[in-house]
């Protein structure tokens, strides 16, 4: 299992299989996919991409932060601590760029996922334009 920095277009086919089922192929674009500064993560398993992220520089309220969205792990690769992983090179690549908070809309049902890796949960339940409820999750770093 190796974790590399990618182009967008290989992260795409799993962030829409994963987070947009049954939704256009446009829906699982992000307007942030092409800036220079934004990193998509991709691990594979020999050449098979089993697990993606996509995390870019974006306040939090007025709090500099960076943002992670498009966490997806393969089905059937689950529970193996390949989140864990990327998680962690998400992580080390956000502090080596001097960011000092991460955080995400979180899915509630992957809330104890974040919540295990030492993210904060504010305020209530809401629900994201797709319609799937999500809470704020703050990771302080430093
Ligand atoms: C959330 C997700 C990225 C975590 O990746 P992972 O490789 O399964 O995570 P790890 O193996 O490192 O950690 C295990 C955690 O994943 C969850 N998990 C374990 N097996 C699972 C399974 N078969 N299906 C879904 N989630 C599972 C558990 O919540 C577990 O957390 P816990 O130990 O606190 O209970 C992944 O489960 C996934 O892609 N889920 C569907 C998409 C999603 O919800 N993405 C997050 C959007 S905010």
């Amino acid at each position: 299992m190796e974790i590399r920095l990618v182009d967008v277009e290989v992260v795409r086919p799993l962030r829409h299989t994963v987070l947009r089922p049954g939704a256009t192929w446009d829906e699982s674009v992000y307007p942030v996919d092409h800036l220079d500064d934004t990193l998509h993560l991709a691990v594979y398993d020999g050449d098979a991409v089993i697990g993606t992220a996509t995390v870019f520089a974006e306040a939090q309220e007025e709090r500099p932060g960076w943002r992670l969205r498009g966490m997806a792990v393969a089905e059937g690769r689950r529970g193996e601590g390949i989140g864990s992983q990327l998680l962690s090179e998400v992580l080390d690549q956000v502090q080596s760029r001097g960011a000092d908070l991460l955080w995400c809309n979180a899915r509630t049902e992957a809330l104890s996922f974040y919540t295990r890796h030492g993210f904060t949960i504010v305020g209530e339940e809401f629900l994201a334009a797709h319609g799937v409820p999500h809470y704020l999750a703050l990771l302080p770093l430093g």
